[in-house]
């Protein structure tokens, strides 16, 4: 176990996923603000039951971190913006946006996932992310494209980027608790792919579309239907 930037963090060189890792017994047995990292990551896991490619230099870490369930939409919100702002402070040229509920995308291709799971322990969140630093999945029956820094002309580490990521973050993490939510909200949105725009939200057999105007103090998507009422979507992938 070593320390990085205040936190935890339990280095592996393989594993199944670093969110399973993070829901063992000896992390629950440990407070809060744990970092769990993989060189290898075998059986990654994405949302709604997708599968998270192993490449090789990648980055695949889980951060442990207490939190209100009732706040869950603020923690997807704060990682994603984080992850944001970490990449913008690498390469402040690169376009770099957000994508409901959490990817980060750049030049509209995705650059980074986000899976949150709750923790056996009351108020715990695993916070499973995955960043392309080295390359990207070519995998053309996805239904997005990806590209990764390297790709883009930028050569970090791992560990350099888990320092910036954790700046951000940490600093996110305490301007909600200082209660500073719409500042964090409006972050978010200013970033948002698509805000303005058409879209349409698949969820299980079930698709919702509307125009994109933003998201509510609790962080879900709001549309804006064609009779100009407006819905919360809480649950699902955006298309455009
Ligand atoms: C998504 O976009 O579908 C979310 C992808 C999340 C992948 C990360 S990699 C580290 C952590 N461990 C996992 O098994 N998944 C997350």
């Amino acid at each position: 176990m070593d320390y990085i930037s205040g936190w935890r963090l339990y280095a592996f060189e393989e594993l199944l996923s670093t969110n399973d890792e993070a829901k063992k017994e000896y992390i629950n047995n440990i407070a809060s603000n744990v970092i769990i990292t993989t060189n290898k990551q075998n059986k990654g896991r994405g949302r709604r039951g997708r599968s998270w490619i192993d490449v090789s230099g990648n980055l695949f870490m889980s951060l442990v971190i207490s939190f209100e369930m009732k706040n869950l939409g603020y923690l997807s919100i704060i990682s994603s913006l984080s992850l944001l702002e970490t990449i913008k402070n690498i390469s402040p040229d690169l376009i770099v946006n957000t994508k409901w509920p959490n990817d980060i995308l750049v030049d509209m291709k995705k650059i980074s996932g986000i899976l949150i799971e709750k923790s056996e322990i009351d108020n715990r969140f695993i916070i499973g992310i995955g960043v392309n630093i080295a390359n990207s999945p070519k995998d053309l029956s996805s239904n997005y494209y990806a590209t990764s820094l390297f790709e883009l002309g930028i050569v970090i580490s791992k560990e350099q980027f888990i320092k910036k990521f954790l700046e951000f973050f940490d600093k996110n993490i305490k301007n909600f608790k200082e209660g500073k939510l719409q500042d964090i909200r409006e972050k978010w949105q200013d970033n948002a792919i698509n805000l303005g725009k058409d879209i349409a939200i698949a969820n299980d057999d079930v698709l919702t579309k509307g125009k994109f105007v933003g998201i509510d103090e609790n962080c879900a998507l709001i549309i804006e239907e064609k009779n100009g009422s407006h819905k919360k979507i809480y649950a699902g992938d955006v298309y455009n």
